[in-house]
Parts: C-alpha cells; structure tokens; sequence
C-alpha cells in the first residue's frame, strides 16, 4: 500500500514510521519545513523511546520518507492518513479542526483514482461526514471514501502499542474502504489484534469514550485516595482489591496528582462540549475534569503540610515535570500548577526533570530554578516533592539527600516508595492516600 500520512506530529510520525516498518510505502508530509528537514537528516523532533532506531531502519529500506508536498504525497497514495492537530479552542474548550479541514481541502484538489481518506486524528462526532462534504464540495470529481480510524498509542510506549494494540477500530460508511483498511492493517490482525468495524460516527465516538473512561477511572482512584487519607485505609491495597474483579481491571488506577498531557484532559472538555450542544450532557465527565483541575493545584497543600503549615520564604525541590515519564511533554503536566500554587504562597522552586527542561522552562511561572539533577534540586530544600515518577527518582541516595537538604521532608505525589523504609533514613514523609 501507498500511504500518505497529512501531519508529521506525534500521532503521524508514530503511525507513518510504523506502517513503513510493516513494509508499506509511506510517505510522511509536513507543512512545517524545519521539522520535515530535521527528519531528512534523522532528527527525530519529539522524544519516544525507539522512534530515531525505527525512522533510521525504515528509511535506509526506503519505506519511509519525508516531504513538505501535500499535493505529491496524495496524488500518488492508495491512502491518505490525516494526523493534525486538533487542540482545545481558545475560549470554549471545543476541538479546533481548522486544520484537519484545511488538510481535506488540500487533499480533495490533489487526489488521483479512488482513495481512502482517513481521519486519524482525534476528532469530534461528525466530522468525518464534514469531511466528506468538504471534499466533495472542493472537487465533485474527486473518487474518495472518508474513514474514521482513531488511534490508541500512549506516549512513551507509543511504538508498543501502535504494533500490539488492544483493538484496531475502523468507522466507515463505504465499503470500497473495508478491503483497504484491511490490507493496511494486516500485519496487525495476523498478530490477533481484533479489527473492529463500525460506522464512522460511532468510530469518532469510540475515541473520545474510551479516553473520558480512562479519566474517570484516574480521577475515581484518586478521589478513593483523598477518602483513604481522611479514614485511614491504603488506596494502594484498594486498587488491588478492587482490581482483581476482572470487570473492574487494574490498569489507571494509580492515585496521584490527576492526569495531564495532550489528550484526556483535552478529549474531555471537547466530549463534554459536543454532549452538551448534542442536548445529551455527560454529567460524570463534566465532574471530571472539574475534579481533575482543582486537584493539580491541591497537591500544592500536601506540601505545605509537610513543611509544617508554610512554605513562605521555604525551599522546594521538585523532582519531575513531565505529565508522566518517558517524555518531554509538558502539556497539562500537574506541576505547572503545582509549581505556581507554590510560588503563590512565597516558595521558592528548584525544579528538575530528566527531559521535560527544554519545555519546562517556557511554561513553568517565572522565578524557578531550573537544577542539574535530583540532588542539585534537592541542595538546601526544606522539602522535595516528586511529582512524576521516572525511573531516575526510584532510588534515590537517602544519605546524600539529607546531607543537601535543610529538612528531611519528602511528598511523593506518585506513591513509589514507603513510608517505613523512608522513616528508617530518617525522613518525614507523605504520599498520596497512603497511611504514613
Ligand atoms: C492517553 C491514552 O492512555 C491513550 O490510550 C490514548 O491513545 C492517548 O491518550 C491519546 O488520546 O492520544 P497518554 O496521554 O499518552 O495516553 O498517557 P497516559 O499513560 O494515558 O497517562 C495520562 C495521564 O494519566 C498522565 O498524567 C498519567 O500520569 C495519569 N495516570 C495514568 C494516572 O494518574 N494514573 C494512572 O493509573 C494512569
């Protein structure tokens, strides 16, 4: 197969660089020249564990390349993916698709011969039909069947689950398309992945329910927690209990500091969004992300306990600001609202993160200092707090952080050590819905 993938982002180069390594003919187009240059040279523009390794072999096989052409790339592509971005719109919490439309526009001039045009973006009930008619609209002549074709992949271990996926889900209203999609993602169903077909708004709805499902499950646990903490039970041993009932499952239910990045807490306001024009509101996603957000900023109170009731005029290390490990991504992180909750009550800030830094540092609130390693944050703190759980804070030297800090005060928003063998090195420590 032929395929063209429209947007060179994470979901796209993931994707693109995956159906290369399955030996398909993938082209990968980009309007944004430096990145589509940098991926010429073998810079990969976003940090995902086995990515560069991925892009280096597939392009050496000469299944993958990189252009900035859209009209190229399309005209010669079985199947065009279009993999944009669709960000919250400013103001009212809305997926923006201007450019996923803008995207169909560009593709409906370029076409030749029939073509599977798939929306693998995330994008909102009807927009595959939009699409449609967008393209119909910019070229009556154009022979193209409009697919819904969401994807799954965590970031981090997006190469693993984009090649072993739960489920492969596939919304379409032309069946010119199935026989397509289904030579796209052989490789995959002859590794048992289930295809799922379906019709193309219950594709699109798929999507944002399984993110929002996520969520809640997130924000569940760590309501459990905070009820944990006020009775004294273990939230730790309760998701264990509670995830052993195979219809409950155990996965997302790690307690914590609520959930960021760039897809649940933006799926969930736009699900909430299309709920409530669609006249049929969400209540308990609506709950959600209201939950989610007063929570981030609330972490800022357990270290203020921690330090005995103030942080003013105190120092705070903070280990970890990616909105989890194994990436750079800052979007949403809980400790951009944490750091500035700190910052409005006089702490003083010394951040660090093994690769978030880069983006760290233009969207933290300004007066932080940014610190080499764990230890150099922690020099002279009255209190660290972990706030994402990377490896690198998993055992950390207990004698050489008391040696640097002014109090040996730990908050660990991500439960990954105990509070015994904390105590035996001679720290005050707290976690998240834990007895100490
Ligand atoms: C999420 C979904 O897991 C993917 O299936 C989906 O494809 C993706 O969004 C997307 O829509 O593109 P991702 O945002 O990369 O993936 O990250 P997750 O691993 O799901 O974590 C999201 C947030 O939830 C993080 O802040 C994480 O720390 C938090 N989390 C996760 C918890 O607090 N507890 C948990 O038990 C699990």
């Amino acid at each position: 197969m032929r395929i063209a993938m429209i947007g060179s982002g994470y979901v796209g180069l993931v994707s693109g660089v995956c159906f290369a390594d399955f030996g398909h003919d993938v082209i990968c187009v980009d309007k944004a020249h430096d990145k589509i240059a940098a991926l010429k040279e073998g810079r990969i523009p976003i940090y995902e564990p086995g990515l560069d390794e991925l892009v280096q072999r597939n392009v050496r096989s000469g299944n993958l390349s990189f252009s900035t052409d859209i009209a190229t790339s399309v005209g010669e592509a079985d199947v065009v993916f279009i993999a944009v971005g669709t960000p919250s719109r400013r103001g009212d919490g809305h997926a923006d698709l201007s450019y996923v439309y803008s995207a169909a526009r560009e593709i409906a001039s370029a076409v030749k011969g029939f073509t599977v045009v798939v929306t693998k973006s995330t994008v909102p009930v009807g927009t595959g039909d939009e699409v449609d008619r967008i393209i119909a609209e910019a070229n009556p002549l154009a022979d193209v069947a409009v697919v819904s074709n969401p994807e799954f992949l965590r970031e981090g271990a997006a190469i693993d689950d984009f090649k072993r996926p739960d489920r492969i889900v596939v919304g379409l209203e032309d069946e010119r398309a199935r026989e397509v999609m289904a030579e796209v993602y052989r490789p995959l169903y002859l590794n048992k992945a289930p295809l799922v077909f379906t019709d193309r708004r219950t594709s699109e709805l798929i999507k944002y329910a399984a993110n929002a499902f996520l969520a809640m499950k997130i924000t569940f646990i760590n309501e459990v927690a905070d009820l944990c903490e006020s009775v004294g039970a273990n939230v730790q041993e309760v998701a264990n209990g509670i995830g052993l009932d195979k219809r409950i499952g155990a996965k997302f239910l790690h307690a914590g500091p609520g959930y960021g990045g760039s897809c649940f807490p933006k799926d969930t306001l736009a699900l909430v969004k299309t709920a409530q024009d669609a006249g049929s509101p969400i209540r308990l996603i609506e709950t959600t992300v209201e939950v989610n957000t007063q929570r981030k900023r609330a972490m800022a109170r357990k270290v203020v306990a921690a330090c005995g009731g103030s942080v003013r005029g105190k120092t705070i290390g903070m280990l970890g600001l990616t909105f989890k490990p194994m990436t750079d991504d800052m979007r949403d992180a809980p400790s951009i609202a944490i750091a500035q909750a700190l910052v409005d009550l006089g702490a003083k800030i010394q951040a660090y993160d093994p690769e978030g830094m880069g983006h760290a540092k233009k969207i933290l609130p300004p007066g932080i200092d940014f610190a080499e390693g764990p230890y150099e944050a922690a020099e002279g703190a009255d209190a660290i707090c972990i706030v994402t759980e990377w490896n690198q804070f998993r055992a950390l030297d207990f004698k050489r952080l008391r040696d640097v800090m002014s109090a040996p005060v730990i908050v660990d928003l991500r439960n990954i050590y105990q509070g015994d063998e904390l105590a035996k090195h001679g720290f005050s420590y707290s976690s998240i819905g834990r007895p100490k």
